[in-house]
């Protein structure tokens, strides 16, 4: 096939072969499954994000699909850090994929606390430190607070000398836009994505008027065809934002080879795919691969690199 066409992409230092990676969270909480990602067409794996502690989670049901995507509200359901830091030290590099370690304290000092840990370690990959999950009652998104995220970066870059990741929240105004780029363009950080879900949605069952899932009186992330839109603006709005050193990963309501096209277009440097690729399993990777093949084929591009971030606008 279309064998001239190159989907392999870079973060900071590593090199990824394919563009496409699963988001955090689904289908990536146990070893079996970072295994079968790491087997399949993925350019790596991203884990579950961690908490110091194994942690059981939100009561069920905590997760429900739409016709649109899905909502969920899983609160962090994990094995604790020791368990993906040792997968991660084990597989990093394997047949030249990258490990993406996730993690989300439930405070600051967690999430130092672990970041040491990880510092202390062999693992020599990238880090996804998580400051957007809307999921634990009582806690809201670190994202959100920008002298917080100043507060979390100035303690973790004051030792924490490996290349680190954040996964944020979807910013829906201008000034948050700004707010955050301002902040971010202060410390070393190797990338950022975006988008988390977006937080404390609320689906309706008319049939038994009631909510759909459990926690927080059925509140709960959107994902899928509902936050498209709003992924590609944060991926455009903060690549016209950042320096150009920070790296982007783009993630929301990617189903298809067009979505992915669509976020590179914006300024993706990689992409995540979470909702579709809990209905799909592993064998969306390959699919999406040629879909997103057969676009570049059709238009002349070889590489990502050709079209990444030349989204037109009308004069
Ligand atoms: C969970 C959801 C998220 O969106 C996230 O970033 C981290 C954890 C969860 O509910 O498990």
């Amino acid at each position: 096939m279309q064998s001239n066409i190159s989907l392999a992409s870079q973060i900071g230092d590593y090199k990824f072969d394919n563009l496409l990676l699963n988001a955090a969270g689904i289908r990536c909480a146990t070893t079996e499954e970072l295994d079968k990602i790491l087997d399949s067409d993925a350019g790596g794996c991203v884990t579950k994000s961690a908490t110091p502690e194994p942690r059981k989670g939100n009561e069920s049901p905590r997760m429900k699909a739409t016709s649109m995507g899905c909502i969920n509200s899983m609160g962090l359901p994990n094995h604790g850090l020791d368990y993906y830091l040792k997968f991660a030290e084990a597989n990093q590099g394997k047949n030249g994929k990258q490990v993406i370690l996730s993690i989300a304290g439930l405070s600051i000092d967690q999430n130092i606390e672990m970041l040491k840990k990880i510092q202390a370690s062999s693992f020599a990959g990238l880090t996804e430190l998580n400051l957007s999950c809307p999921n634990i009652a009582g806690k809201s998104q670190v994202g959100y607070d920008f002298e917080a995220v100043r507060d979390v970066l100035t303690s973790a870059f004051s030792f924490f000398k490996k290349p680190l990741g954040l996964k944020l929240p979807p910013y829906f105004d201008f000034n948050q836009f700004d707010g955050i780029a301002e902040v971010l363009n202060d410390f070393p950080v190797t990338y950022i994505n975006v988008i988390n879900s977006i937080g404390n949605g609320l689906v309706v069952d008319p049939e038994t008027e009631s909510v759909v899932i459990k926690p927080k009186g059925g509140f709960g992330g959107l994902g899928g065809d509902y936050v498209k839109p709003t992924a590609l603006a944060n991926v455009r709005a903060l690549r016209q934002r950042l320096r150009p050193e920070i790296s982007i990963i783009g993630t929301g309501g990617i189903k298809s080879g067009k979505d992915v096209f669509e976020h590179v277009l914006c300024g993706a440097n990689l992409v995540q795919i979470g909702t579709a690729f809990g209905f799909d399993g592993t064998p969306i990777f390959e699919r999406i691969s040629k879909e997103l093949t057969a676009i570049m084929e059709k238009k002349g591009y070889k590489t990502l690199d050709e079209f990444r971030g030349k989204l037109k606008t009308i004069e």
